[in-house]
C-alpha cells in the first residue's frame, strides 16, 4: 500500500501504522477512514473542516467504524475549524435521478446532432480509445476526480489495481460501487488535493484526469508529481476546457508540460462536452485532450 503513495506534503516516502500512513520524515500522520485513505496536507484540519463530507460519505458506505468516527471527533476537537460543504461535481447522471429530457423544440434536432457528436468525439470517448488496451495490460492505473465515474468503469478492467483521488468522498464512493457492480475488484480510495498529489515517483503505468486540471489552484504542481509519478513507458492523459489554464491560448497546457520535463505525446482540440446541468439547461465545453510521457 505505502508504495504506491508519498506524502502530499513534502513527498516523503510513507509507512504503514495501525491507524493508516505516516510520513518517514516528519511523522505527519494520514488516517484510513473506513475504505478511504486521507491523504492531504494537514490531514486532521481537513478532518475538522470537511467533517460533514466525511460523515455523509461514510454514512453511505453502510459501514461506519466506531474507529473512523472517534477520530473524526478528536480531530475537530483539537481544531474547531469553521465547516467548509465539499460540492459534488457532478457530470454524469446521478443514481436514481430520472433522466428527464427537455422540451420539443427548434433546437431539440441540432441538441440530438451534438449529443451524437459528443458520444463519437467527446473527451470520454477520445480517453476510452487510448486505453483500449487488453485487460489487465498495466499493474497500476490512476484516475484523479472521477466525479460520477463515467471513465471509471472503463478503466477498472486494465489494470491490477486502480487508484482513485478526489477532493470529495463522496464521488470516490459512487465510482467504488460502479466499479463492484460491473464484478471488478474494489479500486483503493484516496481522498486527496489533486494540487498535492500524493502519487509515489515511478509507479503508475497511465494517470488519467478527465475534466480537472483548469479546475486546480496549482496545475503545474499537480503535473509535476504526476510526470514523476508515471512509469518510463507510462502516460500521463489529460482533458480539459481550458487548455490555456485561465489564459486565452490553447497551447499553455502543453508548454507547461513540456517546461516541467514531459513529453507531450499527442495534442487534440476541439472535442465537445456537453454538461446536462438540467432538461432546459445544457452546457457545452469544447475542450482539449492531451498525452504525455516523463
Ligand atoms: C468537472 S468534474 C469531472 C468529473 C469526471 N472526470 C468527468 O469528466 O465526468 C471534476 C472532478 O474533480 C474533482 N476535483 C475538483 N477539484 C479537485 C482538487 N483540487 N483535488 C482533487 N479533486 C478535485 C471533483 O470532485 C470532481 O470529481
Amino acid at each position: 500500500m505505502n508504495e504506491a503513495f508519498v506524502c502530499p506534503t513534502c513527498g516523503a516516502p510513507l509507512k504503514t501504522t495501525p491507524d493508516g500512513l505516516e510520513c518517514t520524515d516528519d511523522d505527519e500522520s494520514f488516517p484510513k477512514l473506513g475504505p478511504f485513505w486521507v491523504l492531504q496536507p494537514a490531514a486532521d484540519l481537513a478532518l475538522s473542516r470537511h467533517r460533514d463530507a466525511f460523515l455523509a460519505a461514510l454514512a453511505e458506505t453502510g459501514e461506519v467504524p466506531r474507529s473512523a468516527l472517534a477520530h473524526i471527533e478528536a480531530a475537530h476537537r483539537h481544531h474547531r475549524a469553521e465547516p467548509e460543504p465539499l460540492k459534488d461535481d457532478i457530470t454524469g447522471p446521478e443514481e436514481g435521478i430520472a433522466d428527464v429530457g427537455g422540451p420539443d423544440g427548434p433546437a431539440s434536432d441540432a441538441l440530438s446532432a451534438l449529443d451524437a457528436l459528443t458520444l463519437q468525439h467527446g473527451p470520454l470517448a477520445m480517453l476510452q480509445q487510448r486505453l483500449a488496451v487488453p485487460d489487465g495490460s498495466f499493474s497500476r492505473v490512476a484516475e484523479i476526480g472521477p466525479g460520477a465515474g463515467r471513465l471509471t468503469r472503463s478503466l477498472a478492467p486494465l489494470t491490477e489495481e486502480l487508484v482513485l483521488v478526489d477532493k470529495v468522498p463522496r464521488t470516490l464512493w459512487r465510482a467504488k460501487t460502479l466499479v463492484a457492480r460491473d464484478g471488478h475488484p474494489p479500486p483503493v480510495l484516496v481522498v486527496a488535493e489533486a494540487d498535492a498529489l500524493p502519487l509515489a515517483p515511478d509507479a503508475y503505468d497511465r494517470i488519467v484526469a478527465m475534466n480537472v486540471i483548469d479546475l486546480l489552484d496549482d496545475p503545474a504542481g499537480f503535473l509535476e508529481r504526476a510526470l514523476a509519478a508515471l512509469t518510463p513507458e507510462g502516460q500521463l492523459l489529460l482533458t480539459t476546457p481550458d487548455p490555456g489554464l485561465g489564459a486565452t491560448s490553447s497551447d499553455v497546457l502543453a508548454e507547461l508540460v513540456e517546461a516541467l520535463g514531459g513529453q507531450v505525446l499527442e495534442v487534440v482540440d476541439g472535442l465537445p462536452w456537453l454538461r446536462h446541468v438540467s432538461p432546459r439547461h445544457r452546457q457545452v465545453y469544447l475542450t482539449q485532450l492531451l498525452v504525455a510521457t516523463r
